[in-house]
């Protein structure tokens, strides 16, 4: 079985939109890929009740009890590590990672973005999109190295930014793409190397 780790900090739109895919398609029964677990750095993250009733198994590792970036890298990497995970899913998960996690899960660590990186790394990507007149924003999945939101792109959608809109409106739109591309990247790469060509990311690159 091939389990997978999903990480959230906020309402979990795409975790329940991976959690649907795999439930809809059967990644269990077909691809033997399970969502092990949710695990959350905010107490209050709505995703929490989003997965509970979704039926996965939920988890907080609240990182403001921790004294340091690396203390909490150090927990949340065993807690995920726990799970023996082929692919550990950051899915709005607004931690800057440091070395001791990454490293560890490294090939195994995908992240989804809010803009067509190399794009518009970091926050608040919708209205830096607007304000540069941009004629199209999107999403980019990528695998997760040390630098923040620069490793290999994966997969990416693109929507047009229409004159109306506002960065919520924006979002609203990019949203809904990032639900499309993340559950079928996550399946493609964790069914690479079913034929015997590749591995892992290699089938998206
Ligand atoms: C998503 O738009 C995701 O791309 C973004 O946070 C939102 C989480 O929504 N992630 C980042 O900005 C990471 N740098 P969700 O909790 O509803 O999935």
């Amino acid at each position: 079985m091939k389990n997978i780790v999903i990480l959230i900090s906020g309402g979990g739109s795409n975790m329940a939109a991976i959690v649907r895919a795999a439930q809809q398609q059967d990644w269990q029964e077909r691809h033997g890929i399970r969502i092990a677990a949710v695990i959350s750095n905010r107490p209050g993250a709505g995703g929490l009740a989003l997965a509970q009733g979704l039926g996965i198994a939920t988890q907080v590792l609240d990182h403001k009890a921790y004294a340091t970036r690396e203390d909490f890298d150090a927990a949340l990497a065993q807690a995920v590590a726990a799970h023996d995970p082929a692919l550990v899913v950051l899915a709005g998960f607004m931690r800057v990672l440091t070395p001791i996690f990454v490293e560890r899960f490294a090939g195994r660590l995908l992240n989804i973005h809010p803009s067509l990186l190399p794009a518009f790394p970091g926050l608040d990507t919708h209205q830096r999109a607007i304000d540069a007149g941009c004629k199209v924003a999107g999403c980019t999945v990528h695998e997760v190295t040390a630098e923040l939101d620069v490793g290999p792109i994966l997969e990416q959608a693109v929507v047009p930014v229409l004159p109306c809109d506002s960065a919520q409106t924006l979002a609203a739109r990019v949203l809904e793409q990032e639900h499309q591309i993340y559950p079928r990247a996550i399946l493609a790469f964790l069914r690479c190397g079913e034929d015997g060509q590749g591995a892992g990311a290699s089938c998206l690159r």
